[in-house]
C-alpha cells in the first residue's frame, strides 16, 4: 500500500506533509517523496529511496518550502524501489506532478500512445503516464480540471491520486477509483490523505471521496464532482477519535499498543448497546433495515476477508445458536464468482475493519443489485462500506494502524455477539433470563481481558522454546476452530512462520500425517463445566491431544483456568483462560520479539523482507485468541 498526504493552506507545508507520511508508515513503503510549490510558482521535488528519514535528510541538505504540496510513501509494484521510481512523478514540462496509490492496468498501452506524441518517460512506473496524459489533454482543454477528468476516463485499474499543476496556484486535485482518499476540512486549509491519522491532529471534519469522484481543492474551498463533471455533495463527518489514539502512546509499535487496547475497544463496542437489567440489545444505527425485517430474515450470509472472515465464521456459531437463523460464511473474494442465491428474506452481513476492502465492497454492491439488504460491521465511520450498507453496527475499536488486525477482531466478535443477542431477543429464541445472563457475561469481558494482558510472563518463557519452529498446526473445535484459523493467520503474518488452522476433528483425515517430534501443535480447548455441548467439545478435543502425544507431537494447549486434565497431557506449558469469556493470550516479550523482527524487516529491502531464521520471532501466542462464548450457550 502506498500513502498519500497533501496540503493547501497557510501552515509550513513540508513538515506537515512529512509528519503526515510518518503516520502512514504502517502501510509499509520502500521510498518516499514530496513536491511543493513556492510563492514564485516554482515546483520542487525531493525524493529518496528507503526510509522516511532518508527523505528528511535529503530535505535537510537541500531545503525546500512552499504554500501547498503533496507527499507519498511508495510500495513498489511497477519498477524497482529506486529514487528515480519514487513519487511524485512529472510530465515533460515538469509542471504537473502526480502521486498515486494503486495500479494502472493499461499503462503500457497508454505509454505507447503517448510516446507517439513525443512524451519522454524517465521511470519504470505506471504512475508516470498519468502526468503525461494530463499534460496531453491540457494542450487541448486549456483547463487543468477538465484535463484531469479526461485523463481519468482513459485509465483502467484502481487508483487514488493527488495531482498538482504548478500553473494552477494553490490547487490540488484528488481522485479516487478504488483505494481510499480522505479530505480534511480546516479553516482556510485542506488536507488529502490515504487514511485519517495524518489529518486528525489538524481537523476532525472529513469526508471520503467515493469511487469515480474527484475533489478540486484550493485555499478557499473544496468541490467534488464525478468523472463526468456532475457535482457531488460530500458526506462530511466529524471523527470522534482522539488524535492521541492514533499515536503509539509509549508502546514500541502500533500492534502492541492495539493488543493492549482490547479491553477498551471491547468495552466501547458494547457500551450503551446492551442493558444489564433486561439483556436487551439496542442496534439503532440502521438506515434502511427495520425491526420487522430483522424478524423476517430466514437466512444470513456473511462475506468478509482475512481476519474479518474469521470473525464472521465465529459469528456463524453465535448467531445460529442464539437466534436459530441459518448462517453461511463466504470469502468476499469468492462471493461474486459463484452467483450467490439471494432473496428478500436473506440478509448479507459484511464485516470489515477498514470499510474499504474492494472484494467486500463488491459483495455488498452485488447483493444490493440483487435486491437484498446489507448490514455491515465496520470500524470506520464514513468509509465506503458504512456509506453504502443499509445499516451498520460500528465497532468502536478506534484507529487500527498496525497491519495485523488485533483489537478490531475482538471488537468484531463483540458486535457479532450483540447481533446474535439482538436477533435472539427479537425472534424469541432467548428467554429473558438467558439474555440477562449473556449481557452480564459480556460486561465482564473487558476486566477479564485486562487481567489476561497483565499475565504475559509465562508466554514469554514459552515463546523462547519455539521461535525456531518452521511450521505450526492450530486446532480447535466448534467456535474454537475459527479462533485456530485466526491464530495461524497471525503467526504467518507477523512471524513469517508457516501455520495451518484446522478443525480438530479433521485431523484424522489427513493432517495427522504431518505430526512428528518437530511439529508444534497448538490446541485451543476451552471448557465450561456444566455446559454439555462445551464439555463434549472439550472431551473430543482432549482425545485429539492424546493422539498427537501418541505420535510424539509437541502439544501446546490453550485451556480454561483450572483444567488439569489437558494441561497434564500437554507436556508443554499450557496456559489458562477464563470461563465464560473471550480470552486472549499475548505477551510483552513476544511482541517485543516482534519489534526486533520488525527492525530487521525494515532494514532490508522490502522486496525481500523475509528475516533470517535467527531474527524470527515467535508469536504463536501473540495473538492466539480464543473466544468461547458458545460455552455460554445451551
Ligand atoms: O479492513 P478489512 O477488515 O476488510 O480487511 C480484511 C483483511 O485484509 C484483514 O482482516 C487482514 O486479513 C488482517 N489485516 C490480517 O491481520
Amino acid at each position: 500500500m502506498c500513502g498519500i498526504v497533501g496540503y493547501v493552506g497557510n501552515k509550513q507545508v513540508v513538515p506537515l506533509i512529512i509528519d503526515g507520511l510518518r503516520k502512514l508508515e504502517y502501510r509499509g513503503y520502500d521510498s518516499a517523496g514530496i513536491a511543493v510549490v513556492n510563492e514564485s510558482h516554482d515546483l520542487e521535488i525531493r525524493r529518496a529511496e528507503g526510509k522516511l528519514r532518508n527523505l528528511e535528510e535529503v530535505i535537510r541538505l537541500s531545503p525546500l518550502d512552499g504554500t501547498y504540496g503533496i507527499g507519498h510513501t511508495r510500495w513498489a509494484t511497477h519498477g524497482r524501489p529506486t529514487e528515480e521510481n519514487a513519487h511524485p512523478h512529472r510530465d515533460c514540462s515538469g509542471r504537473i506532478v502526480v502521486v498515486h496509490n494503486g495500479i494502472i492496468e493499461n499503462y503500457l498501452q497508454l505509454k505507447e500512445q503517448l510516446r507517439k506524441t513525443d512524451h519522454q518517460f524517465v521511470t519504470e512506473t505506471d504512475t508516470e503516464i498519468i502526468a503525461h496524459l494530463i499534460e496531453e489533454y491540457l494542450k487541448a482543454e486549456r483547463n487543468f480540471e477538465k484535463a484531469v477528468r479526461r485523463a481519468m476516463q482513459d485509465l483502467k485499474g484502481i487508483f487514488a491520486l493527488s495531482i498538482i499543476n504548478a500553473d494552477e496556484p494553490d490547487m490540488i486535485i484528488a481522485v479516487r477509483q478504488g483505494p481510499p482518499v480522505v479530505i480534511g476540512l480546516g479553516d482556510r486549509e485542506f488536507f488529502v490523505a490515504s487514511d485519517i491519522p495524518p489529518i486528525l491532529q489538524h481537523t476532525r471534519d472529513v469526508f471520503f471521496l467515493g469511487d469515480g469522484e474527484m475533489a478540486i481543492i484550493n485555499k478557499d474551498a473544496v468541490r467534488v464532482t464525478d468523472f463526468e463533471a456532475n457535482s457531488v455533495q460530500p458526506a462530511i463527518q466529524r471523527i470522534t477519535w482522539d488524535p492521541i489514539m492514533a499515536e503509539k502512546g509509549g508502546f514500541k509499535h502500533f500492534m502492541l499498543k492495539e493488543i493492549y487496547e482490547q479491553p477498551r475497544s471491547v468495552r466501547d463496542t458494547m457500551q450503551s448497546r446492551i442493558s444489564l437489567d433486561t439483556g436487551r440489545v439496542f442496534i439503532d444505527e440502521m438506515k434502511n433495515i427495520t425491526e420487522a425485517e430483522f424478524k423476517q430474515f430466514t437466512s444470513i450470509k456473511i462475506a468478509a476477508c482475512g481476519t474479518s472472515w474469521h470473525a464472521g465464521l465465529a459469528g456463524k456459531y453465535m448467531i445460529e445458536q442464539l437466534a436459530r437463523v441459518q448462517v453461511d460464511v463466504d470469502y468476499a473474494s469468492e462471493f461474486r464468482y459463484r452467483e450467490p442465491v439471494m432473496d428478500e428474506n436473506t440478509l448479507l452481513l459484511v464485516i470489515s475493519q477498514s470499510g474499504e476492502t474492494a472484494d467486500t465492497i463488491a459483495a455488498l454492491r452485488e447483493t444490493q443489485q440483487l435486491g437484498s439488504k446489507v448490514l455491515a460491521i465496520c470500524n470506520v465511520q464514513g468509509s465506503m462500506i458504512t456509506r453504502e450498507a443499509d445499516g451498520t453496527i460500528l465497532t468502536h475499536a478506534g484507529p487500527e494502524i498496525g497491519v495485523a488486525s488485533t483489537k478490531a477482531f475482538t471488537a468484531q466478535m463483540v458486535a457479532l455477539y450483540l447481533l446474535g443477542l439482538y436477533l435472539g431477543n427479537l425472534r424469541g429464541t432467548l428467554s429473558a433470563g438467558e439474555a440477562k445472563h449473556h449481557a452480564q457475561q459480556l460486561a465482564e469481558l473487558p476486566v477479564k481481558l485486562e487481567h489476561l494482558l497483565n499475565e504475559s510472563d509465562d508466554i514469554e518463557e514459552l515463546s523462547k522454546e519455539f521461535f525456531r519452529a518452521t511450521d505450526f498446526l492450530y486446532l480447535g473445535r466448534g467456535i474454537n476452530f475459527p479462533v485456530a484459523l485466526e491464530g495461524a493467520l497471525k503467526l504467518k503474518e507477523i512471524s513469517y512462520i508457516h501455520a495451518e488452522g484446522y478443525p480438530a476433528g479433521e485431523m484424522k483425515h489427513g493432517p495427522n500425517a504431518l505430526i512428528d517430534e518437530r511439529l508444534p501443535v497448538m490446541f485451543i480447548n476451552t471448557r465450561e463445566e456444566g455446559n454439555r455441548s462445551s464439555e463434549l467439545r472439550y472431551e473430543k478435543t482432549h482425545s485429539n491431544i492424546v493422539e498427537v502425544k501418541a505420535r510424539e507431537g509437541i502439544v501446546i494447549s490453550v485451556l480454561t483456568e483450572g483444567d488439569t486434565m489437558s494441561a497434564t497431557m500437554s507436556g508443554h506449558p499450557s496456559y489458562r483462560s477464563f470461563h465464560f469469556s473471550f480470552w486472549l493470550i499475548t505477551s510483552r516479550c513476544v511482541v517485543a520479539a516482534m519489534s526486533t523482527n520488525h527492525a530487521t524487516w525494515q532494514s532490508q529491502s522490502p522486496l525481500s523482507n523475509k528475516p533470517t531464521i535467527d531474527h524470527r520471532c515467535f508469536s504463536v501466542f501473540a495473538f492466539s485468541i480464543a473466544f468461547p462464548p458458545m460455552s455460554l450457550l445451551k
